[in-house]
């Protein structure tokens, strides 16, 4: 039976370019999640959008002289032609701006409302008099109360990454004009998060498939004791409250954002035509995954699920492989330094399975990761092009020139150790890719091709065909077989090369239909002319 994986993956700010950590981070290993679980047969619903709202698109657009609007509105096709181009295969890529996700916001906040999980109270806040306003989150900087990092932001310190409250921070100033806020009382709406926390507990027990990098953290969120919250903020760009009396406030980005997972898959089903489709993923067996980055880790681990349990009825997520930072030739990502590598000029100059390749071989999954461009060189020449493509074009073009540009007909022996070798294969990275493990999951994938050039090069087949014409052919079966194991394989990774080669070896339909299994070409299917898989790249 087709199981229903919802795949969640973080939604991007629309107020810059993607660069290549977010796609390390969240982009590709959602994506090659959910291909793997498309060729199993599952039903996929991948979702996400651009996030519009909150103070880094407001900060982004006063500093460029444009409205909000403008900003979302330039990123938004930009974030789909990317996806586009790099192969991140969502169901629905839509935005935070649309009615749908309004509405279903509304209903969430006034259902919890109505529970009494959502309270007003007064609170004191940072007010500029200079500038005459508050100042949400990010607009204050400080010194952080926990590590003392100068740099703090007001919603969070990126060096200890722990959430913070903007008052809490030790010598804050106005990021528009610097001077000292002072603190006013104004009014807002506190999610009750510690209404939760016993619930939220429990839930994390039986978690031990996370990776620690994700329960250690939410174990010591949970330990620390929870905190209500503030929903609501004083500024003009977001959801309005559904609230009389309070429209001038908007609802808090990331308590709305974070119901796009929700809004989206309904907006998905309202455009199959079915309305009531989405809930086959959110009720019943629960394969929720949430492919995040680790600097978004308490929103999905804490604050999302205690939304969920307080709304009810809806499934919690089964999984958040939170993925660590990719760093840039040794120094931390940073844009507002443009030290970055920005995916659209990126696919200028490269196709996408090379740096596919190079964002998965060396993801941040366990720790830390490093971007070089001598590495992306060395794996595209030495990996794809010397491994991998450089099997699949000895092997395509002895067998075209050799066998009339057929499979070749005849004994199998070949076929039946390859077949019992990939049998393993797709046994073994089955289970990783199930796991989230996708590092492990390419090595094997690799390893098994490096099996098959030894095997090529033990065989020989271009010594065979002078003194048993059978024999090469039995090597030239086994060999086209592998590699139409190994399109499988590689497909979640690299899925523009692998439906190159699915074309390749003779198919004229797509490699989804196939499924996930090795299988034996019809000898005597013609083979169109090989041509290469990857192309060598210059050192940069
Ligand atoms: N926009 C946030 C970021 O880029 C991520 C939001 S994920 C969501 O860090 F769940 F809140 F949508
Ligand atoms: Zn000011």
């Amino acid at each position: 039976m087709a199981d229903k994986i919802l795949v969640c993956v973080a939604w991007p700010y629309a107020n810059g370019s993607l660069h290549v950590g977010q796609i390390a981070g969240a982009y590709l290993p959602g994506d090659i999640f959910a291909r793997f679980h498309r060729l199993i047969g599952d039903d996929v619903l991948m979702v996400s959008g651009s996030d519009e709202h909150g103070t880094p698109i407001t900060v982004r657009a006063e500093q460029e002289g444009r409205s909000p609007r403008e900003i979302t509105d330039h990123y938004h096709p930009e974030f789909l032609e990317t996806w586009k181009r790099l192969g991140i295969s969502f169901d629905i890529f839509t935005r935070t701006g649309t009615d749908n996700h309004q509405e279903v916001v509304h209903d969430l906040f006034l259902r919890l409302l109505d529970k009494g999980h959502i309270s007003v109270a007064t609170m004191q806040a940072p007010y500029c008099p200079h500038c005459r306003r508050f100042l949400p989150d990010r607009y204050v900087e400080g010194t952080c109360p926990h590590c003392g990092y100068t740099g703090a932001r007001g919603d969070q310190c990126d060096t200890c990454g722990r959430p913070l409250n903007a008052i809490d921070l030790i010598e804050p100033r106005c990021r528009f004009c610097g001077r000292r806020p002072e603190i006013r009382e104004t009014e807002h709406f506190f999610f009750q998060l510690p209404h939760f926390e016993d619930e939220l507990k429990s839930w994390i027990a039986d978690k031990s498939h996370w990776r620690p990098t994700v329960l250690n953290p939410t174990r010591g969120f949970l330990d620390q004791g929870l905190q209500p919250r503030p929903v609501s903020r004083d500024i003009g760009w977001g959801v309005p409250l559904p609230v009389a009396g309070y429209t001038d406030k908007r609802i808090y980005v990331w308590f709305e954002a974070c119901i796009g997972y929700l809004s989206a898959s309904i907006e998905w089903a309202k455009a199959q035509g079915k309305p009531d489709l989405w809930k086959e993923w959110w009720q019943g067996p629960n394969h929720t995954y949430y492919f995040i980055g680790k600097d978004n880790t308490f929103f999905h681990t804490i604050m999302w699920p205690a939304m969920l349990m307080a709304y009810g009825g809806l499934n919690l997520p089964h999984d958040v492989p939170a993925n660590e930072y990719l760093n840039l030739e040794g120094a931390k990502i940073s844009t507002s330094r443009n030290w970055a590598i920005w995916v659209p000029e990126m696919l200028e100059r490269y196709d996408p399975d090379p740096l596919r390749y190079m964002l998965a071989v060396n993801m941040p999954e366990t720790r830390d990761a490093d971007f070089t461009w001598e590495e992306f060189v060395r794996r595209n020449n030495e990996e794809l092009v010397a491994t991998w493509g450089n099997l699949v074009h000895r092997t395509l073009t002895f067998a075209t020139r050799n066998f009339d540009g057929r499979v070749p007909v005849g004994r199998t022996g070949v076929t039946d150790a390859v077949e019992a070798r990939a049998a393993v294969a797709f046994s073994t990275v089955g289970d990783l890719l199930s796991r989230c493990e996708f590092k492990h999951s390419l090595r094997e994938i690799m390893a098994l091709a490096q099996y098959g050039n030894r095997l090529l090069d033990e065989r020989a087949p271009w010594r065979e065909i002078h003194e048993d014409r059978e024999a090469a052919a039995e090597t030239m079966y086994g060999l086209l077989n592998l590699i139409n194991g190994l399109k499988t394989l590689t497909y979640p990774f690299l899925p523009f090369s692998a439906e190159t080669l699915h074309g390749l070896l003779g198919y004229t339909d797509t490699l989804l239909e196939h499924g996930w299994k090795l299988e034996r070409l019809p000898p005597g299917t013609p083979l169109p002319m090989p041509t290469p898989l990857f192309a060598k790249i210059e050192a940069v």
